[in-house]
C-alpha cells in the first residue's frame, strides 16, 4: 500500500511531527511510505513548478494521503495555508479526488480542532474520502497510551482504504464570492455624522483592492479619526514562522529587523485602541499572506498583545459554511485579550445589508470606546488562557522563559487554585458545613436562593449612574 505523507512543518523532517510519522513507519512496514515536505520547501514549490508538480503526481499515484502538521497559531502554518491555496492556483485538485484521507496533527491541543476542521473541509471540497483525525498532543509519543492510539488511528485508516472509504460530507460545500454583490459605497449610511473617538484605529488588510476595499472604504470612512491601513502586499516580510522558537527566553524574533513584520507589530499594532484584520479568504481560511503575518506575530509567544483593544474582522468571502475560520479569529482575538466586535464579510448579505453590517459594527466600536466596554471571553478565549498558563507553569516554562516571567509579573498564575490557599480553605470549610446533614437538607430545599445570595447584595447597591469601579485585572472577569 502507497501513503503519501504531506509534510505541514515549517521545520520539515526536523519536526515533532515528523517523529510521529516515522513512528508509524517503524510499526507498519509493509506500508510504503513517500514523505513530502510541502510546508518546508514551500519557497521551491512557489518557485519552480516542477517541483510541485512532483508532489501533486506522488498524491496520485497514492493509495492514501495523510496530512501531517503541527499546530501553528489555530490552524495549520501559514507555508502550509500556501501550499492548499497553489492546489488551487494550479487547478492540481485532481489528483486528490477520490483519495481516502486522514489527518494527523501535534499541538498542545489549543484549537486543534479548528485546524482539524480545516483540514476536513478542505479534503472534502478536494472530493476526497476522509476517514479520521488524530490530535496528539506533543508528548504523546513518550507514553504507552498515547502510542496504542497513534497506531489504532492508523490502522483505522488502513483498514478504511482496503474496504473502500465512502467520500461523505461534514461542512457544507464553501459559499461562491463572486455570486455574491459587492457592498455599496453610495448606500444611506447608519451614522449620519462622522464618528470621532479620539483613538488610534488600525487595519491590517491582505488587500486594497476590489470587494475588500469597498469594505474597507466603508469601514474608515465612518470615523472622523485618521486611520492607519498597513498593507501586507507593500510590506517586507522575508518568510512565514520558522517555528525556530527563538523567541521563547525573550520574545525576540530571528528574523529581527531583516523585513517589517516586528517594527509594524510594535509601532503600528501595538499603540492601536481599534485592531481590525481585513482579509480575504481563500479555500475556507484567511489568506496565507494574513496566516505569514499572524504566524510571525507569535514572537509574542503566549502573552496577550491585543489586551483592552476593540477589534473587529472584515473578510471577503463567506463565513457561514466556515465555522472553524468563525471560532479560530474569535478564539484569537478573546486569549489575545481583544474585544471583538464583530465579523462583517462580503457576503454577509446583499449590497445595503453588508453596508448596513459596517456601518452597525463602527457604532459599535465607537460606544464601546466611550463607555470603556469590553465584552468578557467565551469559552474559546478562557479555556485557551488555561490550557497556556498551566502549560506556561510546568514543562513549558523551560522553552517560553519570557512568558514564565510575564505571568508571574501579571498575575497570571494567581489564577491557579493551589495560589488562593485561603480562599480554598474557605471552600472546603463551606463544603463541610454544608455536608451535615440537617445543614446540607435545608441547603438543597433553598438551592435556588442558596445560589442567589452573592447576587442579591450587588443588585442592592446598583444605581442607574454607572459603576466607576476601577477594572484592575480583566482575566477576572473570566
Ligand atoms: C509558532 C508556533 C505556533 C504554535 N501554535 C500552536 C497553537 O495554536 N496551538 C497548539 O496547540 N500548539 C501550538 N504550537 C505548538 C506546536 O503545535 C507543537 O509544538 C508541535 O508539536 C510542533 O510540531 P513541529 O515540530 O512538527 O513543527 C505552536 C508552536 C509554534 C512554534
Amino acid at each position: 500500500m502507497k501513503m503519501i505523507v504531506l509534510g505541514g512543518s515549517p521545520k520539515g523532517e526536523k519536526s515533532v511531527t515528523m517523529q510521529y510519522v516515522e513512528y508509524l513507519k517503524l510499526k507498519f512496514p509493509e506500508v510504503s511510505f513517500d514523505v513530502k515536505q510541502p510546508a518546508f520547501r514551500i519557497r521551491r514549490l512557489e518557485q519552480s513548478p516542477e517541483v510541485f508538480d512532483d508532489i501533486i503526481k506522488a498524491v496520485s499515484q497514492a493509495d492514501g494521503v495523510l496530512w501531517a502538521f503541527p499546530l501553528y497559531v489555530h490552524s495549520v502554518c501559514s507555508q502550509y495555508h500556501r501550499f492548499i491555496e497553489l492546489i488551487d492556483e494550479r487547478e492540481a485538485g485532481g489528483a486528490f479526488a477520490g483519495k481516502p484521507a486522514a489527518a494527523l496533527s501535534t499541538s498542545i491541543h489549543f484549537f486543534d480542532n479548528t485546524a482539524h476542521d480545516f483540514i476536513r473541509a478542505v479534503s472534502e471540497d478536494l472530493g476526497m474520502a476522509f476517514v479520521d483525525s488524530h490530535s496528539a498532543n506533543m508528548n504523546d509519543l513518550m507514553k504507552p497510551a498515547g502510542r496504542r492510539a497513534l497506531e489504532g488511528f492508523f490502522d483505522t485508516f488502513m483498514d478504511a482504504i482496503g474496504n473502500g472509504a465512502p467520500v461523505v460530507r461534514i461542512f457544507p460545500p464553501r459559499g461562491t464570492a463572486t455570486d455574491e454583490p459587492a457592498p455599496n459605497p453610495g448606500s444611506a449610511t447608519m451614522n449620519p455624522e462622522p464618528l470621532r473617538t479620539g483613538k488610534r484605529i488600525t487595519i491590517v488588510t491582505d488587500s486594497t483592492d476590489g470587494r475588500l476595499a469597498t469594505l474597507i472604504n466603508r469601514f474608515s470612512s465612518t470615523f472622523e479619526d485618521d486611520v492607519e491601513i498597513v498593507d501586507l502586499r507593500k510590506l517586507r516580510i522575508a518568510g512565514g514562522c520558522m517555528g525556530c522558537l527563538h523567541c521563547g527566553p525573550k520574545n525576540v524574533c530571528r528574523y529581527g529587523n531583516t523585513d517589517d513584520v516586528i517594527n509594524t507589530y510594535i509601532e503600528k499594532i501595538h499603540p492601536a485602541d481599534v485592531f481590525v484584520i481585513a482579509a480575504t479568504i481563500k479555500r475556507r481560511w484567511y489568506s496565507s499572506l494574513m496566516k505569514s503575518f499572524i504566524d510571525r506575530g507569535f514572537f509574542h509567544t503566549h502573552q496577550p498583545f491585543l489586551n483592552g483593544k476593540q477589534v473587529a474582522v472584515l473578510l471577503d468571502g463567506d463565513i457561514t459554511s466556515n465555522p472553524a475560520l468563525r471560532d479560530g479569529l474569535t478564539g484569537f482575538v478573546e486569549w489575545q485579550g481583544g474585544s471583538l466586535n464583530g465579523i462583517v464579510t462580503t457576503m454577509s448579505g446583499n449590497a445595503s445589508e453588508v453596508d448596513a453590517a459596517t456601518d452597525s459594527l463602527t457604532r459599535r466600536i465607537a460606544l464601546a470606546l466611550k463607555k470603556d466596554y469590553l465584552r468578557p471571553a467565551t469559552f474559546l478565549g478562557v479555556g485557551g488562557i488555561k490550557i497556556f498558563r498551566d502549560d506556561i507553569y510546568t514543562r513549558l516554562s523551560i522553552v517560553f522563559r519570557g512568558d514564565h516571567k510575564y505571568y508571574r509579573k501579571n498575575g497570571i498564575y494567581k489564577t491557579l487554585p493551589h495560589k488562593k490557599p485561603l480562599r480554598l480553605m474557605m471552600f472546603r470549610l463551606i463544603g463541610l458545613i454544608t455536608s451535615f446533614p440537617p445543614i446540607n437538607r435545608k441547603m438543597v430545599v433553598n438551592m435556588k436562593d442558596f445560589m442567589l445570595m452573592p447576587y442579591r447584595g450587588v443588585l442592592k447597591k446598583a444605581t442607574t449612574t454607572a459603576d466607576t469601579s476601577e477594572v484592575k485585572d480583566r482575566s477576572s472577569v473570566a
